[in-house]
């Protein structure tokens, strides 16, 4: 045996016993292949693609339904308490046990109709959690559930009152994609089961509740909050905050909440959202989701944004004052089609939700910024794309990924979004704009509150698009896209004049032909700046980023995403003057995207560790749990 037949013998045998100790039935026996070779018919004779390895729960067997919550918010204590009552319904009529999913819940009792249930919870998984097995008498099919969270949720974040912008109130949000909802409600945690729900929610009088339902903005501040959601939705779409929200209308069916200090604010950088509504629906059907509102959340909320239907969950990080960094609003938005109305079966199919996301986020970019917006993103998506490519294993470039034994936290990257969306940007560009698009109205009309995989995916492009327009589409070539690491050769190129002049700017800079003060950027916009900082080269002398910065004080700039870029540079080449933003940058912003490169820049030199090390533990409080996950083997 060589060296390389060695390791992929030991990653075959890690990642099989992690799926033998997680699943609840069939596991295979035979080897997994995880050479980048593996196509999807070999791939088949081991996995079952409709699988959910990320879950212990048996829908097939007995499936859940209806979710009615009764919580209570305790800040004191870190603990959401009370009911979790389900109903449910027999799939195979002789099953005689109900399983959910669970993560650090303590289970007070089960109950049916008054009577305690018999219930096991079974021993933890490090990234799944513990099975709960319920006892289920033939003539039940709701079970109530008593039970409370841990301080320590992956799922919630609790922040004390200095950490949030108004320092008066404590505050509380769940984050449940994409294995965490198990962590504050026990249930079916898998995204092919779809429930409508129901809740209550108890909090300290003067703070406001709000939940991915229905929400009124006009709701009296009582202490007691009652949510509906009507549409049968996964369970890592179901979430909550509690603090001293307020509202603000933006528009007839959107809106925005936060807390005060900020709420103008927002409501003037997102005033776009009901336009980008509008938009959508006319291009690619019907929203179903009623209202679309926002909440702006503290800093530490570690996503740009998350798609909780009717309400998104967003970073504050985006509020620049221009509008520049609003594609994140148009992405949590179309994910009202695309992850919300078709949701991926299982977590290897997250490309469906991504990248459907992604490529409806350049279009409706287009349609409310223009072409030239438009070009500049799909450069800038294309260039994280080659990034990730160059750095990432050739199985972790599969659209289709083989997660069995990973935790999905782990494994977060661009090939779900942008390869996604370069392969539906070819499919468009092979079929014509206005067939892909009768297309995509059929698709989201065809799958509407479904989970599908990614085979289901297929055969229906297969029966569609593929059918009319076999003279332009080969199944063998979208296979590639889907089940292949890399882009494939003669993918659609992304190009923007708006970058060319930057290129010659840079090129002018670089080669000492001009100082940066002759640069002409007056009129560039933060797309060509993070264009011009994201295509340095790898090393600067001291005397270039002075030059740059005096003359553009990028250290001190108030958009996050250029001074991210700025930092990541200062950082590789040792630039000290930005140092001390840096510190500010890394102990204020918990958004993971910004933060972890920069942890892992730092984590590389001996110096860097040092400063990682105490930005890190002065921020760790105030950080969620995944973003402390992310980063702490870095200052470790
Ligand atoms: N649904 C995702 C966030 C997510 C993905 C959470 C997987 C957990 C697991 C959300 O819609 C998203 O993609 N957010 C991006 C936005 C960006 C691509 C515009 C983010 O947070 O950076
Ligand atoms: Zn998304």
């Amino acid at each position: 045996m060589n060296i390389k037949s060695i390791v992929l013998a030991l990653l075959a045998l890690s990642m099989l016993s992690g799926c033998t100790e997680n699943s609840t039935s069939s596991t295979t026996a035979t080897p997994l292949v995880t050479q980048s070779s593996a196509s999807n018919d070999t791939l088949k004779n081991t996995m079952q693609v409709d699988k959910d390895y990320h879950s212990f729960a048996n829908p097939e067997a007995v499936r859940v339904t209806h979710l009615n919550l009764d919580l209570t918010v305790d800040f004191a204590e870190k603990v959401l308490k009370g009911t979790a009552l389900l109903e449910f319904e027999r799939v195979d009529a002789t099953a005689t046990q109900l399983i959910l999913d669970t993560r650090d819940l303590t289970i007070e009792s089960v109950k049916a109709k008054g009577k305690a249930l018999d219930f096991e919870l079974a021993d933890t998984d490090s990234f799944l959690g513990a099975a709960l097995t319920i006892e289920i008498p033939n003539n039940v099919n709701k079970v109530e559930i008593s039970y409370q969270t841990s301080p320590e949720a992956s799922g919630v974040q609790w922040l004390t009152p200095e950490q949030t912008a108004g320092k008066q109130h404590p505050f509380l949000f769940t984050q449940a994609q994409a294995i965490h909802a198990r962590s504050f409600i026990p249930l079916q945690d898998s995204p092919q089961v779809r429930v409508t729900y129901k809740a209550t929610i108890r909090t300290p009088k003067e703070l406001l509740a709000v939940m991915s339902a229905s929400n009124d903005p006009d709701t009296e501040r009582d202490g007691v909050y009652e949510f509906s959601m009507p549409q049968p939705i996964p369970a890592y779409l179901i979430a909550l905050a509690v603090g001293d929200l307020h509202f603000k209308a933006m528009g007839e069916r959107t809106g925005v909440y936060s807390e005060q200090g900020i709420l103008d604010a927002a409501a003037a950088e997102f005033s776009d959202t009901e336009s980008m509504l509008i938009a959508t629906e006319k291009a690619f059907g019907p929203y179903s989701w009623d209202r679309y509102d926002l909440l702006i959340l503290p800093p530490s909320f570690p996503f740009g944004g998350m798609e909780n239907p009717r309400l998104s969950f967003i970073t504050p990080t985006v509020i620049a004052g221009d509008k520049s960094l609003v594609a994140l609003i148009a992405h949590e938005l179309a994910h009202s089609w695309s992850g919300n109305t078709v949701t991926n079966a299982t977590w290897r199919d997250l490309w469906l939700n991504e990248g459907f996301t992604t490529y409806l986020t350049y279009r409706i970019m287009q349609m409310i910024y223009g072409d030239e917006r438009f070009e500049m993103e799909a450069v800038l998506g294309r260039q994280d794309l080659q990034a990730d490519i160059d750095s990432l294993a050739a199985n972790d470039q599969i659209m289709a990924i083989d997660l069995r034994g990973r935790d999905p936290d782990d494994v977060f990257s661009n090939i779900p979004y942008e390869k996604g969306a370069l392969f539906l940007r070819e499919l468009e560009h092979k079929v014509g704009r206005d067939n892909f698009d009768q297309f995509l109205l059929g698709y989201f009309d065809n799958f509407a509150f479904k989970s599908i995989t990614t085979d289901q995916f297929l055969s229906y492009l297969e029966q569609t698009l593929l059918k009319e327009h076999s003279d332009k589409l080969s199944k063998q070539r979208i296979e590639q896209w889907i089940f292949e690491p890399g882009v494939p050769e003669g993918a659609p190129v992304p190009e923007s004049d708006a970058f060319s002049v930057v290129d010659q700017a840079r090129n002018d800079w670089l080669t000492g032909k001009i100082q940066a003060d002759k640069i002409d950027s007056e009129k560039w916009v933060v797309h060509q700046w993070l264009y011009f900082l994201n295509n340095m080269p790898e090393t600067l002398t001291q005397a270039q980023l002075a030059d740059l910065d005096s003359e553009f004080s990028l250290t001190s700039s108030p958009n996050n995403e250029i001074a991210h870029s700025w930092l990541l540079i200062s950082v590789n080449n040792w630039y000290q003057p930005a140092f001390s933003r840096l510190h500010d940058y890394l102990t204020s912003i918990g958004r993971n995207k910004l933060v972890k490169p920069l942890y892992k820049a730092l984590s590389q030199t001996p110096e860097g560790k040092v400063m990682a090390q105490k930005a890190f533990a002065e921020a760790k409080a105030g950080y969620h749990p995944l973003t402390v996950k992310a980063n702490q083997g870095f200052v470790e």
